[in-house]
């Protein structure tokens, strides 16, 4: 139903410097997985057939990560290490077509949506921020496409944070409840906590049809210089009704350091291989 998936990359990763100075932060890993490609095993564990990428001149090595590596592969093969082919290039990335879009200016999250328009044509499309990293049973993208199934509209995820954090985030004026998701009367990009029209912030998965780019060429940059892709949303339920649903689920924000720090001992607290000891070490750190 959904078959194309934008991501947007090219943001240049200040908070992580100097690990994204030559590498982007999208390729820093969470334990031996980089970010970016949980949101694209996501992406693709829906059925989604084709990855854009919006991203810039720098991030080649994104671009290497998702190619095929032969080379690499036989020699793994010939030293009896197959069972790592699939880690090298693992089967499900040959199902799906990587494409790559330069963002020539970082002109903010709306700018790097509106640059897949011509590559996502008319259809509805997914919008995964890598940075969002969720682990739940069914999927993040999976619950909008459930959602989006019923409703026909765009369906932003969102989830219920302390107020004390909602200025970081775009958030709903939630309308009623409908097809078991929340109808989007208003949205607004990182309120102050006095401003926010409610405690429900939107996560980094969105599903829009295609009008979004309509408005997202009408929208002008905010104070800070950005095109906001909230703005856009905003613009769009004048005309068309845009919902939004909980994410029922765990989500780390991997665009903090103390996110990255949370995901990845959750994980190692996951990973047989190593919990054990991890659970120790932590003990006797603290
Ligand atoms: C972006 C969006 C914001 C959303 C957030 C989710 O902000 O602009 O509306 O709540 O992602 O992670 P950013 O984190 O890029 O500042």
């Amino acid at each position: 139903m959904i078959k194309k998936a934008v991501l947007p990359v090219a943001g240049f990763g200040t908070r992580f410097l100097p690990a994204s100075k030559a590498t982007p932060k999208e390729m820093l890993p969470i334990i031996d997985k980089p970010l970016v490609q949980y949101a694209v095993e996501e992406a693709i564990n829906i059925g989604i057939e084709e990855i854009i990428f919006i991203t810039s001149e720098e991030k080649y090595s994104i671009e290497k990560h998702f190619q095929k590596n032969e080379l690499i592969e036989k020699k793994l093969v010939l030293s009896g290490k197959s069972e790592y082919v699939d880690k090298l290039n693992p089967k499900i990335f040959s199902k799906v077509s990587f494409k790559y879009i330069i963002q020539e200016k970082q002109n903010g999250l709306g700018d790097a949506v509106l640059q897949a328009e011509s590559a996502v044509g008319g259809e509805s499309f997914a919008v995964l921020l890598p940075d969002d990293l969720f682990f739940s049973e069914k999927s993040c993208l999976s619950q909008l496409v459930e959602t989006y199934s019923r409703t026909s509209t765009s369906v932003i995820a969102v989830n219920k944070i302390d107020k004390k954090n909602i200025h970081k985030y775009g958030v709903i004026k939630p309308g009623k409840e409908e097809f078991g998701a929340i109808l989007v009367d208003d949205i607004v990009e990182k309120p102050t906590a006095d401003e926010a029209p409610s405690d429900i912030a939107v996560c980094g998965r969105y599903i829009f049809t295609s009008s979004i780019f309509k408005f997202l060429k009408k929208t002008s940059a905010d104070k800070s210089g950005e095109i906001q892709l909230t703005d856009a949303v905003r613009s769009l339920l004048i005309s068309e009704n845009v919902h939004a649903k909980i994410y029922d689920g765990e989500k780390f924000d991997c665009g903090s350091k103390k996110g990255f720090v949370h995901a990845t001992i959750a994980l190692a607290l996951r990973d047989e291989s190593i919990s054990h000891d991890i659970k120790k070490i932590i003990k006797e750190i603290s």
